[in-house]
């Protein structure tokens, strides 16, 4: 995704300007290429030399340099930029932004950019959420600039809070997904996912269901979209908005989901089963509600339902076919063989009994398994990260099939 990239890296001054070093060195890895623009007082806590030596480019410093390598290097700079990003970001310089100062080679340059802005505030938390910061930052994001939220924890003056300077490999993945984003690198692809939980009725009031709120797929669905895909969302019922820009098709039971599921499934480049779905159904569904009676139990006799992945796996041809796996135990084991019977080409699987994960968290821990035995695990994070980084790893797929 960032291969070919070229990128302004601004560098401003902070304690976290050791992680810009990381940085730059992690996407000169990934094909982009890196120029840097260091404020007078980033030059505090490191040369210019080492950020010269990772990057392979000269850096530039000051509007008044003799040996300037091009003519007037502010402009060259914000033109040669496909995106431009200040990390660490002070409030000095988001203020500065904020206001359209240019008094150094840095704001300048950022006043004529026409690449778009990213920007990752770090700074102690008493200026980041002091109201004069978050009123520059809410006038940038007005003006389109992309904020890294800042990580939140021990910062280097010895307080707690929000304003670390997120880890260099997230603040490549969060570049990499706003290009993806940009670029829409799922234009073109039809993607349909399922969310949410299917609910088999009893009688015209009751169901046997389950705690999936649709989080997780929805979220899955608007990533793609966002990403210029072609999205169908499959769901079940789910208390959430639908996202923007998908075509949705509401379902209520298992049946109708085989059926919404099938129909499309030949037209599909990608289908992504994040829904939890009902693997039986009651036998006998009443016309009316079943009164109580004088026993002290009822019993439902429960018939099995299609597996609609299993089908779709059977079937499958072109598509690449990823589904979810959620556990209580023996995550891994039962996930490896989830993904060989169903014939996947992977499947993330969630220990839904861990707190941060599963039903109706917003947060997911998961793993991706592959039907080679490999794994990939992911930390922590908000199911929207879990939906880009799945989609980044279907497309890894895709272009390898
Ligand atoms: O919706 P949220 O509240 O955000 O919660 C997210 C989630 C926990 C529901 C999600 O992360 C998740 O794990 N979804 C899969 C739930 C599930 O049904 O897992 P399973 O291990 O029972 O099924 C394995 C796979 O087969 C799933 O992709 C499922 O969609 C599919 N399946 C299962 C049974 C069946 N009859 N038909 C199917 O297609």
């Amino acid at each position: 995704m960032l291969k070919g990239k070229k990128i302004v890296l601004g560098v401003t001054g902070g304690i976290a300007v050791y992680k810009a070093v990381d940085l730059v060195s992690r996407l000169r890895k990934q094909g982009a290429e890196v120029r840097v623009v260091m404020t007078e007082h980033a030059q505090e806590f490191v040369t210019p030399l080492t950020f010269k030596e990772i990057s392979g480019n000269k850096v530039a410093v000051s509007m008044w340099e003799s040996n300037q390598e091009f003519n007037v290097e502010h402009i060259a700079l914000a033109n040669w930029a496909d995106v431009f990003v200040v990390a660490p970001a002070t409030a000095n310089i988001l203020a500065k932004m904020a206001c359209g100062i240019a008094d150094d080679l840095l704001s300048t340059t950022l006043l004529a950019a026409q690449a778009p802005i990213i920007v990752c505030p770090a700074m102690n938390t008493g200026m980041y959420e002091n109201p004069a910061t978050q009123e520059n930052i809410a006038r940038l994001q007005q003006r389109g600039v992309t904020v890294m939220p800042p990580a939140v924890g021990m910062l280097a003056c010895g307080t707690a809070g929000a304003g670390r300077l997120p880890e260099p490999q997230q603040i490549v993945d969060f570049i990499k997904n706003f290009v993806a984003k940009r670029e829409g690198d799922m234009r073109g692809l039809k993607v349909l996912v399922t969310a949410a939980g299917t609910r088999e009725p009893i009688d015209p009031v009751r169901f046997v269901g389950n705690r999936s709120s649709g989080k997780m797929g929805y979220a899955i669905a608007q990533a793609a979209a966002e990403r210029g895909a072609d999205v169908l969302l499959v769901t079940g019922p789910s208390a959430l908005p639908l996202p923007p820009n998908v075509q949705a098709c509401k379902v209520e039971t298992t049946a109708e989901m085989l059926k919404s599921c099938l129909d499309a499934y030949d037209s599909v480049d990608i289908v992504i089963k994040a829904a939890a779905v009902a693997d039986y159904r009651p036998h006998d569904v009443a016309d009316q509600k079943i009164k109580k009676k004088t026993d002290d139990a009822l019993t439902v006799v429960m018939d099995k339902n299609p597996d609609i992945l299993k089908e779709l796996g059977m079937r499958k041809k072109h598509q690449i076919l990823v589904g979810f796996a959620a556990e209580t135990q023996n995550l891994l084991e039962n996930a490896r063989e989830k993904v060989v019977k169903k014939n996947l080409d992977m499947i993330v699987a969630n220990d839904v009994t861990a707190a941060g994960a599963g039903f109706n968290a917003e947060t997911n821990i998961v793993k991706f398994l592959f039907p080679d035995g490999s794994v990939s695990s992911l930390e922590q994070m908000p199911k929207t990260a879990v939906a880009e980084k799945l989609l980044d790893t279907v497309m890894q797929l895709k272009s390898s099939k």
